[in-house]
């Protein structure tokens, strides 16, 4: 079974390629790296750094999630991100992505020993 590590590696990281305003980014990637199979999963973010340097965010500083839980992670500096975002007029399964490339501090959930990180919260 997939962890929840190697989830957040499947959804949030894309170290190989740099950040891209290609259109059809997200259109590919969120398929890709199965987004949209049984429904279009709405709203992604795309890390283009290192595992490395994502990881080392889990030490970074600590803010409080989205969703009130105390793991969230700040990164000290900021970081090549794409934000996809679901079309209003997209439709399962023709999922339709708006592509943004971003330079922002990502904030990150981490769990476990190792502590890693398992969900992406926000960009700032
Ligand atoms: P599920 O994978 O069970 O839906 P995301 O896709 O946004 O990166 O989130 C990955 C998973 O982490 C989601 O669960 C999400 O609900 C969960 N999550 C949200 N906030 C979290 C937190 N503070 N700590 C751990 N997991 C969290």
């Amino acid at each position: 079974k997939e962890s929840r590590a190697m989830k957040f590696q499947r959804q949030h990281m894309d170290p190989g390629s740099y950040p891209t305003n290609d259109a059809n980014y997200c259109n590919q990637m969120m398929r890709r790296r199965e987004m949209t199979k049984g429904w279009c999963k709405p709203v992604n973010t795309f890390i283009h750094e290192s595992v490395v340097d994502v990881q080392a965010v889990c030490l970074q500083g600590n803010v409080t999630c989205k969703n009130g839980q105390p793991n969230c992670h700040q990164s000290s500096s900021s970081m090549n991100i794409t934000d996809c975002r679901l079309t209003s007029g997209s439709k399962y399964p023709n999922c339709v992505y708006r592509t943004s490339q971003k330079e922002r501090h990502i904030i990150i959930a981490c769990e476990g020993n190792p502590y890693v990180p398992v969900h992406f919260d926000a960009s700032v």
